[in-house]
């Protein structure tokens, strides 16, 4: 196979898609590599699991909306969408603000991460699986995360900067998460994924001026495979009902949506540049997106945090400036840096635990699973 010739944007299978990017990544930067290797509380990990467990799920029970589902995805109606077209603008990388640069460079390489991240727990799914649904699903999910991946590291090269994927495969740390903690976290990010770009999408699409980078025009199509992703895990979810009805597993969901919502909302702020010049205030932002994501996840969780509650923003004010002020303690260092990151770790742990308490909005679920992306 002639991988140069030809684009990630057209392969139809991950491997394809991996195939084309190991060629590329010759040219491809440490610099990058090495922000992507990180692994803190903040940065995107990658995840192993149970994949025998995770391979016996049966989906008989929604078996019609998943043909449905799988149908379209089989159509591949994004295939050949990620690539640059005459509507990719020239960007002066040169001339660019250096911290809106570096904050806008940091965002992109964990966005790549991230992407990269669904792409290699997926792939190994459709790799190790038996079940022929799970492993059609799985080769549906890591072929569009490839692309996605491969599109973003498309603009990082312009940059001078890209990801080594599959260095980043080989080495990367692997975190284990059980199968049920698998369905919560992905199932989430793959809608407050979602969220995030259309959201994005929208506002630019209102405010065109502040689009200082042509791959928010991909977001559109883009955040429709994030939403058939969601949909998947939602389906999964609900051919296995225990999943989402027993009280220890409420109390999981209700500890990811916690620790989701407020990794994301401690990670936008701190990119303020890159916000300020999207024309975006963060907390506006990040409001949105979870009103959205909890909108959604109606269809899939029984309980949902309850934003407007003011201990909710009061909290994630308060572990934002917890990890702001460990950061300052640790590059201070010494003595009196270790006080300052038992002390903000203190904090952080007190601000996670009173929007973790906060009482919960219940709901029946309903009826029918199926949800269209029309946010
Ligand atoms: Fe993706
Ligand atoms: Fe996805």
């Amino acid at each position: 196979m002639n991988v140069q010739a030809r684009h990630t944007a057209d392969a139809t299978t991950v491997e394809e898609g991996l195939a084309i990017q190991q060629e590329q990544a010759k040219f491809d930067s440490e610099a990058a590599t090495a922000i992507a290797m990180q692994n803190t509380l903040l940065t995107p990990r990658f995840y192993t699991t149970d994949f025998e467990e995770l391979d016996a799920l049966d989906v008989m029970p929604v078996r019609a909306d998943w043909d449905k589902l799988m149908e379209r995805m089989r159509a591949d109606p994004n295939k050949g969408h990620f690539r640059k077209t005459e509507d990719w603008d020239q960007i002066d990388w040169e001339g660019m603000d250096p911290e809106l640069k570096a904050e806008f460079l940091d965002f992109l390489i964990s966005s790549c991460t991230a992407e990269f991240s669904g792409c290699v727990l997926y792939k190994e799914m459709k790799r190790r699986g038996t079940n022929p649904d799970i492993k059609e699903l799985f080769s549906y999910m890591s072929r569009d995360e490839a692309r996605h991946a491969g599109f973003i590291n498309d603009a990082l090269r312009e940059a001078g900067v890209a990801v080594n994927l599959g260095f980043l495969t080989r080495e990367k740390k692997y975190t284990y998460f059980r199968p049920k903690f698998i369905y919560y976290a992905t199932y989430l990010s793959e809608k407050i994924g979602y969220a995030r770009y259309i959201t994005i999408f929208r506002h630019l699409e209102a405010n065109p001026e502040h689009r200082f980078h042509p791959i928010f025009k991909w977001f559109k199509e883009w955040c429709n495979d994030e939403f058939s992703h969601g949909e998947a895990f939602a389906l999964l979810m609900r051919a296995n009902p225990e999943l989402v009805e027993t009280r220890t597993n409420k109390l999981w969901i209700r500890f990811f949506l916690t620790a989701v919502y407020m990794t994301m909302w401690v990670r936008d702020h701190a990119r303020p540049r890159f916000h300020e010049a999207l024309g975006v205030d963060i907390e506006w932002y990040d409001l949105e997106v979870f009103r959205k994501t909890s909108t959604i996840a109606r269809q899939v969780f029984p309980v949902e945090l309850d934003i407007d509650n003011p201990r909710f923003v009061a909290g994630c004010r308060r572990l934002e400036r917890a990890m702001r002020d460990m950061d300052a303690a640790r590059a201070k260092g010494g003595l009196g840096g270790l006080w300052g990151r038992i002390s903000g770790g203190t904090r952080a742990a007190l601000a996670f635990a009173s929007v973790y308490t906060m009482p919960v909005k219940r709901q029946e679920l309903p009826e029918s699973v199926r949800l269209e992306p029309v946010y």
